[in-house]
């Protein structure tokens, strides 16, 4: 296998950070009038991670002003698993890269972890990112010709963390997704699961408080699909990771214990998941598929 420097890794890390970081270049404009979202507030004794205050952003294209969000109240608390629907263009990328450090509200208030977000500058807001958010694509953002191993390790290259210990926790973070036989595959050996996987690793490696992921299985199969769930729902109840997912689809929904919908920058429904699918118990009924396993 060709190996290559960690030079060479930390300028490839660099343009995935920059693939990563998908902040808006488009300038941010002043505060608007109107909030009329409903706030879900947690149970007694649950621990708010997350908290949005009347949050609204604004993007500017040219002349028009485009309202992404208009006043979004929220709380999330350690060890939920939450489901963002809605329409296209109803504001949930805009809400996940805000509650990810990726972006700030143009007006109100982000707490994370009892941080003020809305007052960090942008080198602190990376610097939170990298600690405490771990983020899925849908387009599993892997940097190509870059072994699974490395791609899992690039988190840790911008935490300053040493090249052996590197190592040692994106095999383990690859164990945990079931790919340790796939160290030395490149991203173009993998099948769309695997791919997704080894990005579910690589968000996995800095031990987040929070996995967030923007359709995470927009791009699989259906039983792929349901793995990649299953991850998220062991990780979730294994280490009380919180995790939010953004899907179109209402099956994939389901595997979360709340549902938040959004209609027009604003919560429109938001609500607890009555009869949860087990993912394990639904892969086992799956009938047995082409496996991807063997792709290479
Ligand atoms: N960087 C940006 N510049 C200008 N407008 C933007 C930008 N990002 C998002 N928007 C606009 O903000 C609104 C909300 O977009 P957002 O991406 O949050 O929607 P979404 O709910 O994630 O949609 P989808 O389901 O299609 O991914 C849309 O009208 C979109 O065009
Ligand atoms: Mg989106």
């Amino acid at each position: 296998m060709h190996l290559r420097s960690s030079q060479d890794l930390e300028v490839e890390a660099a343009g995935a950070a920059e693939a990563i970081n998908m902040s808006s270049h488009i300038e941010a404009i002043g505060p608007l009038p109107g909030d009329d979202s409903r706030e879900r507030k947690l149970p007694a004794g649950q621990d708010g991670l997350i908290r949005l205050e009347r949050v609204h952003k604004t993007y500017r294209l040219g002349d028009i002003e485009v309202h992404a969000l208009r006043g979004v109240s929220l709380q999330i608390g350690r060890g939920e698993f939450v489901a963002i629907m809605g329409p296209s263009g109803s504001g949930k990328s805009t809400m996940m890269n805000i509650i990810g450090c990726l972006d700030r509200p143009t007006k109100g208030q982000y707490l994370l972890e009892g941080i003020d977000v809305s007052t960090v500058d942008k080198p602190g807001l990376a610097d939170i990112r990298n600690k405490k958010v771990g983020f899925v694509f849908q387009s599993f953002n892997l940097v190509p010709r870059t072994s699974a191993l490395e791609n899992v390790e690039l988190p840790m290259i911008y935490a300053g963390v040493g090249s052996s210990e590197r190592k040692r926790r994106a095999r383990a973070a690859l164990n945990e997704v079931g790919l340790s036989n796939r160290e030395q595959s490149m991203p173009n050996q993998l099948s769309g699961g695997q791919q997704q996987r080894v990005a579910l690793a690589r968000a996995l490696v800095n031990n987040p408080s929070l996995i967030l992921a923007d359709e995470p299985t927009g791009a699989l199969d259906t039983r792929t699909s349901v793995e990649v769930m299953e991850i998220f729902q062991r990780l979730n109840r294994e280490r009380n990771l919180t995790v939010i997912v953004v899907t179109h689809e209402p099956d994939i929904a389901q595997y979360a214990k709340r549902i938040i919908q959004f209609r027009d920058g604003r919560i429109h429904r938001d609500f607890a998941v009555e009869s949860r699918k087990d993912a394990t118990q639904v892969l086992a009924e799956l009938p047995p598929e082409g496996d991807d396993e063997d792709q290479s």
